[in-house]
């Protein structure tokens, strides 16, 4: 990208700063110092970690998720899927184990580098394919083409527009009769001071001195980075309510039990799990 290029993007999109921030500083280190030194932009743990242990907490919850959205173990070697948000792999070397086709996309392309390594590593790197969305927005994968599409941690990290577009893609890409499981986060009463503060930070990252510096720094990134707060009702609107009992099926809101979740639009379930953040909530559904 030229540095114009570069410019736009940052004013565009600063809540990405620390992913590109991540995404070079893994350019020059080994796999495990790459884990040690940014893995906490991905599951937010510090502290003596190693590729393998990244990849074995990831591969626990890929089991717990495909086993909460419905698939029975050994199901899904037949199926192709797409991890939107892959960042370095941690998910996606446990979804190559157990997917044939796993397209891992991420608006960071130097994250994507690293995804492969570590499904070479940890994984089924026959299975992988990388999708860079440098658009964020947009995924260039055929329509009609994955049987799962998923997303954790991720859309709340995009602007709302992003988000809802990626929603829409997650949609386009997944065939009749295939599951969306899409993870976003929603407000907190904390928010009313965090989210604030998180838009300044953005505007600080808008200025490449201090981004590269502040980028670094786990508690401002935290700050920084929640991009969005999408509640059940504005991404079942964005999807289009008619669409609901009719192109989309099963249409299940997954929350935590110590939150209250409200959704207006009729045949939605909501469906309480103890293991769910209380600030995260689930799309899931089917294609008609
Ligand atoms: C917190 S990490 C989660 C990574 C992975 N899902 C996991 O659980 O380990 C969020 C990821 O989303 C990616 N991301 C952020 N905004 C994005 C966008 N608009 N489109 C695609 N990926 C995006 C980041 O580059 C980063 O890799």
């Amino acid at each position: 990208m030229s540095l114009w290029g570069q410019i736009a993007e940052r004013l565009r999109r600063p809540q990405g700063v620390p992913w590109r921030s991540a995404g070079l500083r893994t350019e020059s280190l080994t796999a495990d110092e790459a884990v040690r030194s940014t893995g906490w932009v991905f599951d937010n743990k510090t502290g003596d970690v190693s590729l393998e242990s990244f990849t074995t907490s990831g591969d626990k919850e890929v089991q717990r998720y495909l086993r909460l959205f419905g698939f029975v173990d050994g199901s899904t070697t037949n199926l192709a899927m797409v991890e939107i948000g892959s960042g370095i792999g941690r998910m996606t070397a446990g979804f190559s184990k157990r997917f044939r086709t796993v397209y891992a996309a991420d608006v960071d392309a130097a994250f994507l580098e690293r995804c492969r390594e570590t499904v070479f590593h940890h994984g089924e790197p026959t299975a992988l394919r990388t999708v860079h969305a440098a658009d964020g927005r947009t995924l260039d994968i055929a329509s009609g083409s994955v049987d799962f599409a998923f997303s954790y941690i991720t859309l709340q990290h995009c602007g709302a527009d992003d988000a809802r577009s990626l929603v829409g893609e997650a949609m386009r890409v997944t065939k009749r009769g295939g599951l969306i499981a899409l993870n976003f986060r929603t407000w907190t009463p904390l928010d009313a001071a965090l989210v604030p503060l998180g838009g300044l930070v953005r505007v600080l990252w808008r200025t490449p001195k201090a981004a590269k510096y502040m980028a670094r720094i786990r508690s401002l990134t935290r700050l920084g980075w929640q991009a969005n707060r999408l509640s059940p009702d504005d991404v079942l609107a964005a999807i289009g309510l008619d669409l609901i009992g009719t192109q989309l099926r099963e249409v299940t809101i997954i929350h935590s039990p110590r939150r209250r979740v409200t959704v207006s639009a009729a045949g939605v379930k909501k469906l309480a799990v103890r293991r769910v953040h209380p600030s995260h909530w689930w799309l899931v559904a089917r294609l008609a």
